[in-house]
């Protein structure tokens, strides 16, 4: 998405903007305000192909750490800068380094698929990366009598194993306590209330399980419920003719499916399901980001060129959704 009109604090950020030479890119679970400013909106795929094809000179990353550092992976020569570097990941958090290592040092061959939300560090233990919206086109990518060790979301891997058919996926059972709390008792009670309505489920969810086993034993139709990455709801949205839509996500998802199709009315499954890592991303934070140049992310240079392979693989496998 490109920037609409803007005024007041947001034209100070233009122009900030525009005098450092710098791309503003934002996560689709930023706050709506810090959303509409950004010269680009997307999942975390789009926005990595975003940060390693953007000529600017510097890139402000609204979002959180691991995003940041995967821009810098990617496009070492220029400068990341974050409004708060202290904004971190929970689902990254689950997994270490030296934990990884033990964990490969059990399955030797194995090949490792790391989920991006993982810091530098293991994405430079990993074979491949991946996001939400190409999981699945990553693991198909490996042949099929090869072990894989799928980190660090349980859930997105369980989804992973389901669609694949793959016996031979071991999980790391980390999870992301925002979309580990949309449940399932949640997803039912929503149903009950909405029985006509779509569902677009994100594969965190802890309620993912629960959305297709109702979508196969009939409480919700399966051609209604879609299991989708944020950037993939943002294209079913623009073409959707549905009344109403369930989301199951992160809350900030909500504001571009909104203007993405403002025929449908799009609903939360949880309203609570808020990231605070995302909303740490403030208008005065950014202001003073652009102004100081601060907040700057470094990448140690080995462990960068270590994990650079594997990102590089994500970026080119799959082409899912822009998320633009
Ligand atoms: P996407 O890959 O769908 O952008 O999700 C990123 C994320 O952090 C999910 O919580
Ligand atoms: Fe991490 Fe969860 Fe926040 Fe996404 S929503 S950035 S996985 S803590």
């Amino acid at each position: 998405m490109t920037a609409g009109a803007v005024t007041g604090w947001q034209a100070e950020v233009r122009r900030l903007a525009a005098k450092r030479d710098a791309v503003l890119l934002a996560h689709n679970y930023q706050a709506p305000e810090i959303q509409d400013v950004a010269d680009h909106v997307g999942d975390s795929l789009a926005l990595s192909r975003l940060a390693a094809g953007s000529d600017a000179s510097t890139i402000v990353f609204a979002g959180v750490h691991f995003m940041a550092e995967t821009a810098k992976i990617l496009a070492p020569e220029r400068t990341v800068l974050m409004p708060d570097p202290a904004a971190g990941c929970s689902l990254a958090d689950t997994i270490t380094a030296e934990q990884l290592r033990a964990w490969k040092a059990e399955h030797p061959g194995a090949t490792v698929v790391a989920y991006v939300n993982t810091s530098a560090e293991v994405k430079a233990e990993a074979d491949v990366c991946c996001t939400s919206s190409n999981a699945v086109d990553v693991v198909e990518s490996i042949p099929a009598d090869t072990e894989i060790l799928f980190l660090p979301d349980q859930f997105l891997g369980a989804h992973v194993q389901r669609i694949t058919g793959r016996d031979n996926i071991r999980l790391w059972l980390g999870e992301c306590h925002v979309h580990a709390a949309i449940s399932p008792a949640d997803l039912r009670s929503r149903v009950a209330t909405d029985p006509d309505a779509e569902l677009y489920v994100h594969p965190e969810c802890g309620c993912t399980t629960s959305a297709l086993w109702l979508s196969t034993v009939g409480g919700l139709p399966a051609e209604r419920t879609h299991v989708l990455s944020t950037g993939g709801m943002l294209d079913q949205a623009r073409s959707s003719t549905a009344g109403k839509v369930l989301v199951a996500t992160e809350i900030g998802m909500l504001h571009q499916l909104r203007q993405a199709n403002p025929r449908t009315v799009f609903e939360p499954v949880n309203p609570a399901a808020a990231c605070r890592y995302m909303k740490m991303t403030t208008p005065d934070k950014l202001l003073r980001c652009l102004r100081e140049g601060v907040g700057e992310v470094h990448v140690d240079p080995d462990v960068a060129a270590r994990a650079r392979a594997s990102v590089q693989r994500m970026v080119t496998i799959g082409s899912a959704s822009s998320g633009e």
